[in-house]
């Protein structure tokens, strides 16, 4: 009895001795195949340098292709109107009227309207129209007159008279006075920014 026990012991014990290492074996297998599989689906070293050649090639035609692309199209600048409508000449009361956005000064004596630029002629900052207490003759080489307002440079200090010759600071010549015209068709006066005309222009309307 005692020696059946112990050969059935012995035969126990061997199948399981045999199960493990067939246990041992399949894992064994098992991760020799996941190992491979995941390898093989790691991209190579040559393949990852292919791809990447092939991205910048990729890269390089379509930056020419727009650049190609964009020198079909003409840049256009979208400057402002340098002829433009400013009103009627009811509209402006006796003396100089600053239009802010256009940079410019339109002055009425009576029935003649003159338009002067604000842009000072030293480095382009907008000159301010000061009011003199009290008016004062002036000879400039144009003529000689009696201003009631000069225009003073903020930036660097040029001055100029009221008739806009520049008499102080770095400003090398007077401001400019642009031509002014009447339209047919509704009566506003119109200046026109891109035709420069002498200090005694004067429009009579
Ligand atoms: S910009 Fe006017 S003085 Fe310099």
């Amino acid at each position: 009895m005692k020696s059946k026990q112990s050969w059935l012991n012995a035969r126990i014990s061997n199948l399981r001795a045999k199960t493990e290492t067939e246990q041992q074996r399949l894992e064994r297998l098992k991760q020799e195949v996941l190992g491979e599989g995941e390898a093989a689906s790691r991209p190579t070293r040559r393949s990852f340098l292919t791809r990447l050649g092939f991205g910048a090639t990729l890269l390089a035609l379509a930056g020419q292709a727009y650049a190609f692309l964009r020198s079909l199209k003409p840049n256009v600048l979208y400057e402002a109107p340098q002829r433009f409508k400013v009103g009627t000449p009811d509209q402006f009361g006796e003396g100089g009227k600053f239009l802010e956005d256009k940079r410019l000064f339109v002055f009425r004596q009576g029935k003649t309207f003159y338009a002067i630029s604000a842009s000072c002629t030293h480095l382009g900052c907008t000159v301010k129209m000061e009011k003199l207490n009290q008016p004062k003759k002036v000879k400039t080489r144009q003529r000689e007159f009696e201003e009631q307002y000069e225009f003073h440079c903020p930036c660097h200090g040029s001055k100029y008279y009221g008739d806009g010759t520049n008499y102080a600071g770095p400003a090398p010549r007077p401001l400019d006075y642009f031509k002014l015209e009447l339209a047919a068709e509704d009566g506003q006066l119109i200046v026109d920014m891109e035709q420069k005309v002498g200090q005694d222009f004067r429009l009579t309307v």
